[in-house]
């Protein structure tokens, strides 16, 4: 599973699972870069996960829904690192509302972050990628991009979207050895499922096998895994990390 000396970079990785990621990705031996729209919180995660793992990072405030945003993160991982060998394309938001009643404006936010941020973020890095003729790309998707979910057709659509980006880039980029997979998490202990009431979450475990919701470690591991050198066979995948909630 060696990660050794690749560059890594991770956005939405101030908190939450792209955080465990970060951690994830340095504690097996990458350079990360940590890339949040919270820039302190990217700076602070950059410089606990150096600390922690004994590697070098680069807490970098970016907006992944902004395309000169993207492209000088993309620059200052370059200027620091030399290249940008994996991507994980995790930064995401909710906006959460019944169809009817959802704004036009909150289906582009979620749009704009959740699939053309993972847009913009992939074009600026398979460019790198190519060049080395290596590299990794994972997106963050979600269980709810297979199963619908009331309440959130934007943030659905979104997710359902990103694995048909995720099949293209695998299929685009396989000659040259950049895979590019899907990590959908089930229901995840985080600030984003911390938002939901306690009957909602009660109702979401008797749905759950496995009766817990995840850790963002969970998630972690399986994306270092798609990451690593052992994994490069595997393109185009979507791997669900649910707890048996949908198989
Ligand atoms: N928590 C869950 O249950 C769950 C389940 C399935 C999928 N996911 C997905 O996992 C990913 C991470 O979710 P989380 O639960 O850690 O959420 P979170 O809200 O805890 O963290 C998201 C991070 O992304 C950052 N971010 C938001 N907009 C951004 C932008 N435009 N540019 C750069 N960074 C931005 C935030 O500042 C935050 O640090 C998301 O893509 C989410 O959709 C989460």
């Amino acid at each position: 599973m060696s990660l050794h000396d690749r560059v890594a970079l991770v956005t939405g990785a101030g908190r939450g699972i792209g955080r465990a990621i970060a951690d994830r990705l340095a504690d097996g031996g990458c350079r990360v870069v940590v890339a949040d729209v919270d820039g302190a919180s990217a700076e602070q995660a950059a410089a606990e996960i150096g600390v922690a793992y004994e590697t070098e990072t680069l807490g970098v405030g970016a907006n992944v829904a902004d395309a000169t945003s993207v492209k000088q993160m993309v620059e200052a991982a370059v200027a620091a690192f030399g290249s940008v060998d994996i991507l994980v394309n995790n930064a995401g938001i909710t906006r959460d509302g019944l169809l009817l009643r959802m704004k036009e404006a909150d289906w582009d936010q979620v749009l704009a972050v959740n699939l053309k941020g993972a847009f913009l973020c992939t074009q600026q890095a398979a460019r790198l990628m190519a060049k080395g003729r290596w590299g990794r790309i994972v997106n963050i998707a979600s269980i709810v991009g297979a199963m619908g979910n009331i309440g959130q057709a934007n943030y659905v659509a979104a997710k359902a979207g990103l694995i048909g980006l995720t099949k293209t880039v695998a299929r685009e980029y396989a000659s040259r050895g950049i895979t590019c997979n899907a990590v959908a998490p089930g229901f995840i202990d985080t600030a984003m499922t911390q938002a939901l009431t306690e009957e909602i979450r009660a109702a979401l475990l008797a749905q759950i096998p496995m009766q817990r919701l995840g850790s963002p470690e969970d998630v972690a591991t399986t994306v270092a895994f798609l990451a690593s050198e052992a994994a490069g066979y595997v393109t185009g995948q979507v791997v669900h990390v649910n707890g048996g909630m949908y198989m």
